[in-house]
């Protein structure tokens, strides 16, 4: 199995995500001082972490499965002096229970519905009806969710679940969130260029091993796959099709 350099190497966020769009959220969880934050799904947690920085007051809970990843988060909330206020657990976040002044969840909603593995729509309700519970009224939410931003095609589903009914479009979501217990202040979805700078990172890990390994290296040809493999899916498949939206909510 080739071993690849950890994905924060080359993406700040686990998600298409840009520095201007990652501090308007920032900007809009802590404009209540919140004094707990929590982020699910949190990855590295560079977003909570953020927060906590814009935010001296507020305690921080991020929870992953991923345990790589929470001990770089925790590796990363030492470093830049924020421990003391900063918690990370690899655990489910269904686990997850009370309540919190600020919570964020981008791109780990798929947590609260079928594995991807069974590809199934997207349970945006199941997502929407847990985070709802997490709040109390008046409590903020940034949602970051899977969408269509254009309709699908064959060659954009193919190397996703298959399904044209996958996901659904950002006026609809923000339909869901309404109905789900929330006030939407914001939708917004990831450009072009948050997309490529985040499909290029998982394209620079596979590049990085291959300028490191000799061309006939035993992996060099499964490494050689998974890079074309890819490439195809993004830019011959679901490039421009597959999108992110950016829900700022508030609890009603
Ligand atoms: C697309 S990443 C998003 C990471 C982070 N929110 C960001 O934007 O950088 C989705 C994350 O959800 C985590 N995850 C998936 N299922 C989970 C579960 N049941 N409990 C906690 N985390 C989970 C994965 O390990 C992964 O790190």
């Amino acid at each position: 199995m080739p071993t690849f350099t950890p994905l924060h190497r080359d993406l700040t966020f686990l998600s298409p995500l840009s520095e201007a769009r990652a501090a308007r959220l920032v900007g809009f969880l802590t404009e209540d001082e919140p004094s707990t934050v929590l982020d699910v799904g949190c990855g590295w947690g560079e977003l909570l972490l953020r927060v906590l920085e814009a935010a001296p007051a507020a305690r921080g809970f991020g929870v992953d499965l991923d345990e790589d990843a929470i001990a770089g988060a925790h590796r990363h909330a030492v470093d830049r002096g924020l421990s003391d206020r900063a918690t990370f657990e690899a655990t489910d976040a269904r686990e997850v229970t009370g309540t919190y002044g600020a919570v964020t969840c981008i791109g780990s909603s798929q947590i609260w519905g079928p594995s991807v593995e069974e590809a199934q729509p997207l349970d945006y309700a199941a997502a929407l009806t847990a985070l709802r519970s997490l709040l109390p009224r008046g409590g903020r939410l940034v949602y970051g969710e899977g969408i269509w931003s254009a309709t699908p095609t064959p060659a954009a589903t193919a190397p996703l679940s298959g399904r044209d009914d996958e996901f659904i479009r950002l006026g609809a979501l923000v339909d869901l969130a309404k109905s789900h217990g929330f006030a939407v202040t914001a939708a917004h979805e990831a450009d072009q260029d948050e997309w490529d700078v985040f499909e290029s990172g998982f394209a620079a890990g596979y590049a990085r091993w291959l300028v490191e390994h000799d061309a006939d290296d035993p992996d060099a040809d499964e490494v050689r796959t998974l890079a074309a493999r890819q490439h195809t899916a993004y830019f011959e498949g679901y490039r421009g099709i597959l999108g992110l939206a950016y829900l700022q909510l508030v609890a009603v």
